[in-house]
Parts: C-alpha cells; sequence; structure tokens
C-alpha cells in the first residue's frame, strides 16, 4: 500500500522505529499471571492520566468497550446511546450477544447530544420497562465526523446520570484528539465518567490496544470479564510497550493531525460536500448533492494513489493520521478538487 495515499482511517498507521525499539526491548512475563512489568506499569499510567484508580489492557477497542458495558449493564437491562455510536454500528451486536445487554438510541447527532433528550428517555426500575443502567457517549464522534463533545454537556450528562443512578461510559477511542483539540487535560474528563475505553492503535499510532478505565473494584471484575471473552494475553508487554511509547511522544503531535484535516476541509468545502465543521482528524463528506456518489468518488479517487472510506451510498470519510506527510496532503488536495469539480 505504500505507493497510496492512505486516508481510510487512522487505524492504518505503522509502528516507528522508536516505537519497535521500545518494543523489542520491552520486559515482559506472563501477563495472565499479573507478571508483565510493562503491562502493569501501561496500566498504572493510563488510569492515573484520567485520575481513576484502575485501567487494565485489551485487545482492541471494541472488546474495552465491551467490557466496559458489562460492567455498568447486567443482563437484560439497559444501555443509552447515540443511533451512530460505535458501540450498536460497528460492534456487531456484541453488547446484546455477550453482554445479553438492550440498547435505545437517541437520534444520531454526532457531539452535539443534548442532555435533555437523554434525560427523557431514562426508564425507571419497574415490573413492566426495562430498566435503564447507563448511558455511552463517543469522544471524539467517529460517524459525528470527529465532533468533540463539549466538557459542559458532559458535565450536564453526568448530572443527568446522578439524577437517575445511572453509570456514564465513555468510548474514547479518540478522546486524546477531544483533549489536544479543546485543551480539557484527561483527568478532567476522566472524573466525569464510571468507565472509559481509550485506545492506543487509532491516532496514537500503536499496532494493538486499548484500556478499560475505571475504578480498582470495576476493574478487577474487568480482568475477570476479558479473560472471560477470551482477551487474556500473555507476554504481552511487547505491545503494552508500544503503547507507552505512543503515549509519550504522540499524543501533543494530534494537533498536526488536526491541520491536515482542517486544509483537506477546506479543499473540499466549496464543492457543498463537507458534512459538518471539522475539529480533528476525520473530514466527512456528504455527497447527496453531488453528482458522484461515494463509490465513484472513492473508485476515482483510487485510480489517482487516493484511499477514501465509503461510509454509505452517498457518505465518504478522510481521516488523516501520523502516516501521511503534508506533501502527501498537497497531492490529496488537489486529487479531490479535481474529481469533485468534474
Ligand atoms: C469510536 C470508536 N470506538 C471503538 C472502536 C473500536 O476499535 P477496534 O477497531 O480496536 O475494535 C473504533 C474503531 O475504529 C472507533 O472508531
Amino acid at each position: 500500500m505504500a505507493e497510496f495515499i492512505d486516508l481510510r482511517s487512522d487505524t492504518v498507521t505503522r509502528p516507528t522505529a522508536g516505537m519497535r525499539e521500545a518494543m523489542a526491548t520491552a520486559e515482559v512475563g506472563d501477563d495472565v499471571y499479573g507478571e508483565d512489568p510493562t503491562v502493569a506499569a501501561l496500566e498504572a499510567e493510563v488510569a492515573a492520566l484520567f485520575g481513576h484508580e484502575a485501567a487494565l489492557f485489551a485487545p482492541s477497542g471494541s472488546m474495552a468497550n465491551q467490557i466496559a458495558l458489562q460492567l455498568v449493564v447486567p443482563p437484560g437491562d439497559e444501555l443509552l446511546c447515540d443511533a451512530d455510536a460505535h458501540v450498536v454500528t460497528y460492534e456487531i451486536g456484541a453488547a446484546a450477544a455477550y453482554g445479553g445487554i438492550s440498547s435505545r438510541t437517541w437520534p444520531a447527532v454526532g457531539a452535539d447530544v443534548d442532555p435533555e433528550v437523554v434525560a427523557g428517555m431514562v426508564r425507571p426500575d419497574g415490573y413492566f420497562a426495562v430498566p435503564t443502567r447507563a448511558i455511552a457517549v463517543e469522544q471524539t464522534h467517529n460517524r459525528g465526523g470527529g465532533g468533540v463533545i463539549p466538557l459542559a454537556t458532559l458535565r450536564e450528562l453526568r448530572r443527568v446520570a446522578d439524577g437517575h443512578g445511572l453509570a456514564l461510559h465513555c468510548d474514547g477511542a479518540r478522546i486524546w484528539h477531544a483533549h489536544v483539540a479543546d485543551g480539557v487535560p484527561l483527568a478532567e474528563y476522566g472524573a466525569l465518567f464510571d468507565t472509559l475505553s481509550v485506545c492506543l492503535s487509532k491516532g496514537l499510532g500503536a499496532p494493538v490496544g486499548s484500556l478499560v478505565v475505571g475504578s480498582a473494584e470495576k476493574i478487577a471484575r474487568a480482568r475477570f470479564v476479558r479473560k472471560r471473552m477470551g482477551g487474556g494475553m500473555r507476554q504481552v508487554g511487547i505491545l503494552a510497550a508500544a503503547g507507552r511509547y505512543a503515549l509519550a511522544h504522540h499524543v501533543e503531535r494530534l494537533a498536526e493531525d488536526h491541520a491536515k484535516a482542517a486544509r483537506l476541509a477546506e479543499a473540499v468545502a466549496p464543492h457543498g460536500v463537507l458534512a459538518t465543521v471539522v475539529r480533528t482528524n476525520i473530514v466527512p463528506l456528504d455527497l447527496t448533492k453531488h453528482p458522484l456518489d461515494a463509490p465513484a468518488l472513492a473508485a476515482a479517487a483510487r485510480e489517482r494513489g487516493l484511499l477514501i472510506s465509503v461510509l454509505g451510498p452517498r457518505t465518504a470519510r478522510l481521516v488523516t493520521h501520523m502516516d501521511v506527510s503534508d506533501a502527501q496532503i498537497d497531492d490529496a488536495v488537489e486529487i479531490l478538487a479535481r474529481l469533485l469539480r468534474a
């Protein structure tokens, strides 16, 4: 794929030389026995970053989300989230399949969550209704074009959750991007949630890994749930080392990815296809009013050496990341301008 400019996703990055060196020299042990010092160090570091007691290394963002949801919603009870949330869109029904969790969604509004709407959906304990147990939000919002939920909204949601005795979960696969875009300290986000899943293998450039963050009691249970889901890993310090390296070197540089996304947004906006204001590293395209549909645009871009994601017949997505250079963004801008103009 080296010849392509790959804007499909920020998951396509490859470990840097420095990261590979950190992986090669990592101290390891059997983590199912709790004996991997690099995993333990990563878990302690991430817990501290978010101001929580503990964290658990998991193989993927999906598993981290699903472990967390099983901690806060018992089988048969209800999770509230938005209709475009990753947890109900791209995790293949896992909340229902593994957790027996019933999900109910508010209409897809990306990062523009209205806490009043959420509050109005909460169902109390009772003989007839499915009791609501938790609310999940996504920061930043993937299908919502990398939108950042404002801190004030999150505080309001915390009030809603507290008022109804609910847990609040954050799918924070790209919470680092929100932190860089809005300047909100990670611990300030952390303080608002009962559980978070945070990912090392999206913008941060590690090859694998997410963490569940929460109280010591929750994370002790999370360890059990992870094992049950087949996510117990052995000498996995080799991957935790990549995550530690990513945290040390790749968080603040996300501002560069945001700047690259802003350049792409500026290039496509005059063609009437920018779906929303771009705040972070995702540029969502709405081709409803354009002669090209999403598969046609993607196919034409591919012929010119540019890869983009098709999310629907008229919806496409560009994502910037650390493996795309400024010169490649120049080329992508030119390719997109030419195709969208035609
Ligand atoms: C918002 C969000 N949450 C969770 C995930 C799941 O991560 P993984 O692909 O590691 O399972 C993704 C993946 O792109 C995501 O964008």
